[in-house]
């Protein structure tokens, strides 16, 4: 099997390593906007030498924002502040890809670091929170979503649509939809949220219905020769983990059957009291099921490996056929570098860096 530097060829898309970026908030857009920061963020991770940068969550419209500096890409003028992002990561010779998404009842919050919680409403930079049910998620997400109509659901499928066509038209080779982490698709599909008694809930038939439709409708925009994925939470880590398990294989098999490329194997996050078993490598028994399951490539993240030896041996097992590592990017840009040397590889730095910094540190220890 492949390891960590072999390309990855999927569909007319081909990465030049198995190292992806997976999308990670910045919560530094202006209405939606992409800012200096996240010309230099991402123009950064590709330059390190991932095969793939995912860029970070962006909101299908305004009130599906996690938070008001999130990134848009409901207008044009979101899509004109992408471009030079596009742009950054592709001339640093990565696979530039973005995640599309909206937040439910999670959205209108804080930033992190100034709170990680809901605005009330009436207050600055508070908006009204949509869900498929009107509960609130809980501790400091407390806020109570208004349920949404049929009318809603067709407009933030549209919404999405439109989102996908501007990042085809950018250029993205990449598209992630965001059905994980207790957001709108996500909540969607998990009984412990939804509670409609309507074609969108009930049966697991009905809750992966907005997800489907959500789906299709934006495979036919999408071009066939690029790489459409999902993200999506497979397991709740509160509950029957098993039911939810077999339905997301369910699921993932007709969106497989409807053009699906790739899945990137996560949680639910749909309560604020999951009992998650933190720890190294937590998803991958269930990202392996998935992969036998379903027979689709897959990626996963959350608390890998940053040992460059377990990367490479995971990927020649067929355990993932991704490596996604986030906040160890952030720590060190440079990790596909760094392991390609540990790796043993003569052209660790020329493989992975561009040549104004590979000339310099090939030399250099
Ligand atoms: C700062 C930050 C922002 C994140 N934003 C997103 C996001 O926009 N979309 C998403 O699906 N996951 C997001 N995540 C989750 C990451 O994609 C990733 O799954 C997580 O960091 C676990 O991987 P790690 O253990 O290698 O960091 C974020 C994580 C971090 C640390």
């Amino acid at each position: 099997m492949p390891g960590l530097f072999d390309p990855l060829a999927l569909k007319g898309v081909t990465l030049r390593n198995r190292i992806a970026v997976p999308p990670m908030c910045q919560y530094m857009a202006d209405e939606g906007r992409a800012t200096d920061w996240h010309r230099v963020h991402y123009g950064s991770l590709a330059r390190g030498g991932a095969g793939l940068v995912v860029v970070e969550a962006t909101a299908v419209s305004p009130e599906g924002r996690i938070t008001w500096a999130d990134l848009g890409l409901w207008n044009d003028a979101q899509a004109a502040a992408l471009e030079p992002v596009v742009a950054g990561i592709r001339s640093a010779g990565a696979v530039a890809g973005l995640q599309i998404g909206h937040a439910g009842r999670k959205a209108s919050a804080n930033r992190p670091w100034e709170g990680d919680d809901h605005i009330p409403l009436g207050q600055p930079n508070a908006w009204e929170t949509l869900a498929p049910s009107a509960a609130a998620f809980g501790k400091g997400l407390d806020r109570v979503p208004r349920a949404m109509t049929l009318e809603d659901i067709r407009r933030v499928q549209a919404d999405t649509v439109a989102a996908a066509v501007r990042a085809r038209d950018l250029g993205f080779q990449w598209l992630q939809l965001h059905m994980a982490h207790g957001y709108l698709a996500q909540a969607f599909f998990s009984p412990l949220v939804n509670a409609r008694t309507d074609a969108y809930g009930g049966s697991a038939e009905n809750r992966a219905r907005f997800l489907l439709e959500t789906f299709r409708a934006v495979r036919e925009v999408w071009p066939e020769d690029r790489v459409l994925n999902v993200r999506l939470g497979v397991v709740e880590f509160h509950g029957d983990d098993e039911a939810m398990f077999l339905e997301s294989v369910d699921l993932l098999n007709r969106m497989k059957d409807g053009g699906l490329d790739f899945v990137d194997v996560s949680m639910g996050f749909n309560t604020p009291d999951a009992q998650i078993p933190w720890g190294p490598g937590m998803l991958l028994p269930h990202a392996r099921r998935i992969r036998e399951a379903t027979g689709l490539p897959v990626g996963t993240s959350w608390n890998l490996s940053r040992d460059a030896r377990e990367a490479d041996a995971l990927l020649r097992e067929g355990q993932l056929d991704l490596y996604t590592l986030g906040r160890p990017f952030l720590d060190d840009p440079h990790w596909p570098f760094h392991a390609a040397r540990e790796l043993g590889l003569e052209d660790a730095a020329a493989r992975t860096l561009p040549p104004p910094y590979a000339h310099w540190i090939a030399r250099y220890r």
